[in-house]
């Protein structure tokens, strides 16, 4: 039997991941540490919590008292928790200063004093910053430009620092933009769904041509999984799905997906620091035995299907306090959007 705490366990890759492992019928033990923020959903988990394999924990990563209760006997750590949207980063950063630096740094403190023998940090493409062209190499400076992948750097920096200092058997994955079920909404692909879904406008930034490297959720997970049990310690792993796609593309394919009007479209002021275009290059985890079984079309069409069966769970966000964030990050923009127009 493996014990493995899974922080971050409640949000959209964590409750993906925890489900994957819960659905193997195995002996192992998960505990989920998750703090319930904005972006965690109890509901992520429904139909797994009485699970006898499974222990939900709320709480914090930079609780130091309950890691001290936690941590001990824990085969492997995966570290998802995290403040995670560049935007809200971009209003305020100190939530992601305290839980992507600061939390990180408390969890690695307690693994390396409880022992803990493998510590999987889910890190992300956007501590490389931006790229014309080619695709980012694990051995690539980290040159970050948001608040969030500043602090996301900021951890890959301590964990690298752990294993180089004291040893700490410690495994870094960046992964490329996931999508799927149970995304929260805040995102571009659920937020472009959900919007086009209940006719309402969809704010695409800029000129609509920033590229991202998509990889459907799941093959996301079992890359994670994969390098948790057979990477090596020390190493980085990048993941990446090779669908490189303009977000333009994407929008007007969640249209004809929805079957929603494409004057629901709008090009509306850009993010500040916008990244241009993230592209991985994955051989390394390829060589570990991985490979994408997702198509971009294919799990976009799924993942529309999910969002169209599943309205209640993202109602209930999109009622709740999003609501209020929304119209501040986008009323204005919208607003300018309209008059530009008349
Ligand atoms: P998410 O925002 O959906 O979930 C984050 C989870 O962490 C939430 O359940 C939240 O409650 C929890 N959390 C936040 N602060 C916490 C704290 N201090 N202590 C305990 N729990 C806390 O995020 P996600 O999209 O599922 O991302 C998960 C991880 O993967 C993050 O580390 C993120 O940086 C990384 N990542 C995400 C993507 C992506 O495209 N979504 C891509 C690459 C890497
Ligand atoms: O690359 C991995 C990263 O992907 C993760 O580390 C982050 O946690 C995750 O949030 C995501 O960051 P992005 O900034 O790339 O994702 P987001 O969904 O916010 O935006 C994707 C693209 O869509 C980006 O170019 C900005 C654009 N966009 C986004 C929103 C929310 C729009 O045009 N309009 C929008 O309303």
């Amino acid at each position: 039997m493996r014990k493995m705490l899974v922080t971050g366990g409640a949000g959209f890759i964590g409750s993906n991941f925890v489900k994957m492992i819960l659905d193997r019928k195995s002996s192992n033990r998960v505990i989920v540490l998750d703090k319930l923020t904005y972006a965690g959903n109890i509901d992520n988990l429904r139909g797994y919590l009485s699970s006898p394999h499974l222990d939900f924990v709320r709480g914090d990563i930079g609780n130091a008292q309950l890691l001290d209760l936690l941590v001990p006997g824990v085969d492997i750590i995966y570290n998802f928790a995290a403040e995670t949207h560049v935007d809200r980063s971009i209003l305020e950063g100190g939530s992601f200063v305290r839980t992507d630096v600061m939390g990180t740094f408390t969890l690695l403190q307690k693994a390396l004093e409880h022992k803990v023998p493998r510590f999987v940090q889910v890190s992300t493409d956007e501590v490389y910053g931006s790229i014309e062209k080619g695709r980012f190499l694990e051995t690539d400076p980290i040159m970050p430009n948001s608040p969030y992948s500043a602090s996301k750097s900021g951890a890959d920096l301590l964990v690298r620092a752990f294993h180089k200092t004291y040893g700490l058997p410690v495994l870094i994955t960046r992964s490329s933009n996931n999508y799927g079920p149970f995304q929260h909404p805040e995102k571009f692909i659920p937020l472009f769904i959900t919007n086009a879904l209940e006719g309402k406008e969809l704010p695409l930034y800029g000129d609509g041509r920033n590229v991202r490297d998509w990889i459907f959720v799941d093959d996301n997970c079992r890359a994670i999984d994969l390098v948790g049990r057979r990477g090596k310690p020390g190493e980085v792993y990048n993941i990446g799905a090779g669908a490189e796609k303009e977000n333009r593309y994407i929008a007007r394919k969640i249209l004809e997906f929805t079957g929603a009007d494409s004057g629901l479209l709008k090009f509306v002021s850009d993010r500040p620091g916008h990244d241009r275009r993230y592209a991985l290059n994955s051989a390394k985890v390829k060589a570990l035995g991985w490979k994408t079984r997702t198509s971009f079309l294919k799990g976009l069409e799924k993942t529309v299907r999910w969002y169209s069966k599943n309205q209640r769970w993202w109602k209930k966000i999109k009622e709740g306090s999003f609501s209020e964030y929304y119209d501040r990050m986008y009323g204005e923009r919208l607003d300018q959007a309209k008059n530009r127009k008349g």
